[in-house]
């Protein structure tokens, strides 16, 4: 690599954090800056040697493949796949590639939520979920050394490496425990460093639209609606709240639907705010419901499946969990006042 593609990487790198710059980014020291950019150099000449080694069908874009590769070179290695297909979706915080699945695997294809390096991404304003969240390690178990808990709350270097593998490691493990309890909602086969392993919901050609983008015959979306209140429900009785479930975070395929995107998910035990995130969660339901025709009343359905579970109803909406540009929640706020 000459070093004129060197500083081309780095001026990208560059460009990619004035755009989710804030004022803690701001206050990154020098030293520590240029310390990054060594070990995203390191990454990315490592990405070059693997590239020689590893051939996938799909080509990652130049700036991509430095992190891209990494993580996927260790579930190819530990044979959760077999070639990289194409990108199903690029965001913020993960990207989503097709992959044929290893050798000894019992389904063609899977699913590899690749999670962008930390320092490349900003997590989800994560505070409102971690209430009462216990952080986990790399094998997704509770961590237990003060060394990593102080870091996390002292927000080091370190600490934000520690929190963005729990963050992970949340998604992962909560997908596990839900699709044990029946849920609808991805297999999951492995996690390892940024990437997680789970049934692609698709075909070959296809992947699952999201629900938002799909028109519901009316008999279909009562339906469908009463299976997004039964995986709710699911979730409520395994102390889980989704925390983002919207049209948006639900699959739609042949008929059924699939609930991804779960990193964020809040304990309705241990958060104080529980209520209210869930109140929003089943709101965002009914407002994609009522635009397909179902006759929903969101806060009825919300407090009954609450109650049920021997759950309080808060009293009032904190303005802190609610978005102002969001109709739905401006909507709740208005109830309320
Ligand atoms: N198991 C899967 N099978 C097929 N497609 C998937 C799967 N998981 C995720 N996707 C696709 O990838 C997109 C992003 O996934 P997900 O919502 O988990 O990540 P995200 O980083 O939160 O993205 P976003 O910010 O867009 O919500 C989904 O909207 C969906 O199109
Ligand atoms: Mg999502």
């Amino acid at each position: 690599m000459s070093k004129n593609q060197l500083h081309e990487y780095f001026d990208e790198l560059d460009d990619m954090n004035e755009d989710g710059q804030d004022s803690a980014r701001k206050r990154i020291s020098v030293k520590r800056e240029s310390k990054r950019k060594e070990v995203e150099a390191k990454l990315f000449i490592r990405a070059q040697e693997i590239a020689k080694e590893f051939q996938f069908t799909y080509k990652a874009a130049r700036f991509e493949e430095a992190w891209l590769l990494d993580s996927l070179t260790d579930i190819y290695e530990h044979q959760w796949i077999s070639d990289v297909l194409r990108k199903v979706k690029g965001g913020k915080e993960a990207s989503v590639y097709l992959c044929k699945s290893g050798t000894d695997m019992d389904t063609p294809f899977v699913a590899a939520k690749i999670y962008r390096p930390r320092s490349l991404r900003n997590l989800k304003n994560d505070a409102q979920y971690r209430i009462g969240r216990v952080d986990l390690d790399a094998d997704g178990s509770a961590l237990w050394k003060e060394a990593d808990i102080n870091a996390i709350a002292k927000r080091t270097t370190y600490g934000e490496e520690v929190r963005h593998r729990s963050w992970i490691a949340y998604e992962f493990k909560t997908l596990e425990r839900l699709f044990e309890a029946g849920a609808d909602v991805p297999k999951t086969y492995a996690m390892e460093k940024n990437a997680i392993v789970m049934d692609f919901v698709g075909d070959e050609t296809t992947a699952a639209p999201i629900l938002n983008s799909v028109n519901l015959p009316a008999s279909e979306a009562r339906e469908l609606l009463d299976r997004v209140i039964r995986n709710i429900d699911i979730m409520l009785s395994n102390n889980c709240i989704h925390g983002d479930l919207s049209a948006y975070n639900i699959l739609y395929w042949n008929g059924n639907i699939t609930l991804i995107d779960f990193p964020q998910i809040v304990l309705p035990k241990e958060n104080p705010t529980s209520w209210k995130i869930f109140l929003r969660d089943v709101t965002r339901i009914c407002d994609y419901f009522s635009s397909q025709g179902v006759r929903c009343d969101a806060y009825k359905i919300a407090a009954d499946i609450w109650t049920s579970h021997g759950f309080n109803i808060a009293k009032r909406l904190d303005p802190k969990y609610l978005d102002p540009d969001n109709p739905s929640d401006r909507k709740l706020w208005e109830k309320q006042k």
